[in-house]
């Protein structure tokens, strides 16, 4: 399965922050908001990624991740001149894509909960057709939400409603197989001028190839597209991090959990910024993964 970051947008909602650099390098609590949509797709198992971003910002996503090769990764780049919409992310990223399965996943959205890595796999493992993911929330009219029946299946998908019609909403997170780009290029633009991946979801759901996922109550699922909402979630991250003393979206440490590189390799990214917490914390935990340590340091517990 291939990857893609959707990390463009004008991120209007969070200027003067976003006139001159992307939102998704803004920083939540201690990393770059990008760590935390590229650690989901780590969790998921997949190596190769596509980040596309707005013209001009390519090179500092490039200056920050690279080509992944130290995260035991193939990281690419690609550019969306104007956001078009989330959907369009299946036009850019076509060739990247090339008759592979792919994870989308936008790159203000925060995940986390301990379940989640084994539900993703999971999901990722049995995909047939495309899954989203629902995920109770009390202001549903504010996302893409998801309409079940009586055994949890999908019904209907409908984007901002004004009387929700369940308060699943849909996360901005999801598997497709490789007819996402011919579904993708038959999209037409929405009254809001945006190619929407509810159209994508609905191209699946009429074939009958779409699963919704359920996020159980232990997911927690942030987006980070407003001032108050990026604040809270660096509250968050702080507040789990700080009472735990293990690190949410910490993709060095992610790529040692899911043996994309070695203990060594995760302690050498520690060395190279030894001075911050950050860099002290990969080391304790490259140090502790070798280790014979109890609690074990496993995926799960990522
Ligand atoms: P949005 O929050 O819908 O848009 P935005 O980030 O531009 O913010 P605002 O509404 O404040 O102007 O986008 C959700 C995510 O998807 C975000 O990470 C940016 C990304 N995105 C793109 O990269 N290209 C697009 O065409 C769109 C619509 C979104």
């Amino acid at each position: 399965m291939k990857g893609i970051v959707l990390a463009g947008g004008n991120g209007t909602r969070l200027q003067p922050l976003t006139f001159v650099g992307s939102k998704q390098l803004v920083p939540v609590y201690d990393k770059p908001m990008i760590y935390y949509p590229l650690s989901i797709l780590m969790f998921t198992g997949v190596r190769e990624v596509l980040i596309i971003t707005r013209p001009g910002e390519l090179a500092l996503f490039r200056g920050l991740l690279g080509d992944g090769r130290q995260l035991g990764m193939t990281i690419d780049y690609a550019v969306q001149d104007e956001p078009r919409g989330v959907a369009d992310a299946f036009l850019v990223g076509a060739e990247h894509i090339l008759g592979d399965d792919c994870a989308l996943i936008l790159g203000d959205n925060l995940f986390h909960g301990a379940d989640l890595p084994a539900l993703l796999r999971r999901s990722a493992q049995r995909l047939d057709g495309c899954v989203l993911f629902g995920h109770h929330v009390a202001d549903p009219e504010r996302y893409g939400v998801a309409e079940v029946d009586g055994q949890g299946r999908l019904r209907s998908i409908e984007e901002k409603p004004a009387h929700p019609r369940s308060h699943l909403a849909i996360p901005g997170l999801y598997f497709f197989d490789d007819d996402v780009v011919d579904i993708a290029k038959g999209v037409t633009p929405s009254a809001r001028g945006e190619l929407e991946i509810t159209d994508v979801l609905r191209g699946y759901l009429e074939r009958d190839r779409a699963e919704l996922v359920w996020l159980g109550r232990g997911v927690t699922w942030l987006d980070t597209g407003t001032h108050e909402s990026l604040l809270d979630a660096g509250h968050f991250v702080r507040d789990v991090q700080r009472r735990q003393g293990v690190r949410i979206g910490c993709v060095e440490e992610i790529a040692m959990y899911m043996n994309f590189i070695s203990a060594d390799e995760c302690h050498l990214l520690g060395e190279a910024m030894s001075t911050s917490p950050y860099g002290q914390y990969l080391m304790e935990r490259a140090r502790a993964h070798t280790a014979d340590h109890w609690p074990p340091t496993s995926l799960e517990e990522a």
